[in-house]
């Protein structure tokens, strides 16, 4: 739902052409975070320059010295607006609350609709900051991992998939919530409309709050079809998203939580104003522009990110088929399987070594993250060549 694709299949290169040495000057983490030599594909931002309406929004407001706190109203209304546009799903603006960003929004819906010490479902291998959400606020990990996620062998036949029966079982023990990565990270899988029913059907059985982080939702790619949880009717959930992945506005803080039933809706009415006030001003109109104006951008974005898939497939198959992989549905970060190559369970760290290129350990991902790293693919098809150059010199 969440996917334009237009007839062209070519992306505009100027768009999102990278800049090694401006992108170096950066003093964001992913390219703060380690030594000049190493090539940082890492973290979750992407090199590539600001969607222009995003940029004149922040340009306008320095011009203005519009840095002062934060106010969002209206913000809620072109939110749903937007996600009527490009999903098909309509929430109601008064059940949309402003945040400083998703794991704030997480903690805040978990403090709300949860009690202390009550269990809370993950799914590795997951994204890693999801167990300290979860112990900040005092709720228990319980930790269902998926079905076959490490399948990357046999595309097309075996797919990774939620372990509804197990979830079943931690909710019969006690667990009162589910976390839901859609589309998952690291894996890049979305989440078909089947599956995401028959979740609902199983907590709605056992009255268990689901929060679903749909920040990867916007880098929808592709015939693939993200599913909005808040589709699903009238469900004990809450939705939790942003479009600071899609844009790479994570700096500047800015997301929502979004209430998928009357009681949910209510609750986060609740949100005290403390976790609310540290949304960023600048995070606010950056959100706003992209939200109004950025389609465009964010469907050649699209076309970008589907044209360095075919390039790291390329790439990997030519130089180390060894590794292998799932072309991912949604984002920007290939989920890569060393196994075969037995580096132990955190090739990252020989790569890191040897090649001086930075992924992200598979290990910190939980379960199943094994033998596995995540690399960003969020820059251009260049300094993408560059990045297989050193793991096949790591490898060496
Ligand atoms: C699934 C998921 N949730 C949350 C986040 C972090 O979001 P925020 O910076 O808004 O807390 C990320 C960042 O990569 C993510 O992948």
């Amino acid at each position: 739902v969440a996917t334009r694709l237009s007839a062209d299949p070519d992306p505009p290169a100027d768009l999102f052409a990278v800049d090694l040495d401006l992108v170096r000057q950066r003093r964001s983490a992913k390219w703060r975070m380690f030594p000049s030599d190493v090539l940082p594909m890492s973290v979750a931002e992407t090199d590539f320059a600001l969607a222009p309406c995003v940029a004149d929004a922040l340009r306008a407001a320095l011009e203005r010295s519009d840095t002062g706190y934060a106010m969002w109203d209206g913000l809620p209304e072109i939110f749903a607006a937007w996600a009527k546009r490009r999903s098909g799903w309509a929430p109601d603006p008064a059940a949309v609350a402003v945040l400083p960003d998703v794991i704030a929004a997480i903690e805040e819906v978990l403090k709300l609709l949860t009690a202390p010490g009550d269990g809370v479902v993950i799914m590795p291998p997951v994204y890693p900051p999801f167990w300290r959400a979860i112990d900040d606020t005092g709720r228990r990990v319980v930790e269902v991992p998926l079905l076959d996620a490490s399948s990357t062998g046999t595309v097309g036949t075996v797919q990774p998939r939620i372990d509804l029966d197990g979830i079943e079982t931690a909710l019969r023990g006690g667990a009162r919530a589910v976390l839901l990565c859609s589309p998952h990270n690291p894996l890049g899988l979305v989440w078909s409309r089947g599956e995401l029913a028959a979740l609902a059907e199983r907590c709605a059985a056992y009255d268990a709050l689901v929060i679903s982080d749909e920040i990867h939702a916007p880098l929808t790619l592709g015939d693939a079809r993200h599913v909005p949880y808040g589709c699903l009717g009238d469900v004990h959930a809450v939705v939790v998203t942003s479009v600071s992945k899609a844009f790479n506005l994570a700096g500047l803080k800015c997301a929502f939580a979004v209430g998928c039933s009357p009681a949910t809706s209510a609750a986060l009415q609740q949100i005290p104003i403390q976790a609310r006030n540290t949304t960023g001003q600048l995070g606010v109109l950056a959100t706003e522009a992209a939200l109004r104006d950025g389609d465009d951008w964010l469907d050649a974005l699209l076309q970008q990110l589907a044209s360095n898939i075919d390039a790291l497939d390329h790439e990997l198959t030519a130089d180390v088929p060894q590794v292998r992989w799932r072309r991912p549905e949604a984002g920007y970060l290939a989920w890569l399987d060393f196994r075969a190559l037995e580096l132990g369970d955190d090739p990252a760290q020989r790569l890191l070594d040897r090649g001086r290129i930075a992924l992200l350990p598979g290990p910190s991902f939980g379960a199943g993250g094994e033998g596995f790293a995540r690399l960003n693919i969020g820059t251009s098809p260049e300094l993408i060549s560059e990045g297989v150059r050193r793991i096949v010199r790591a490898l060496r």
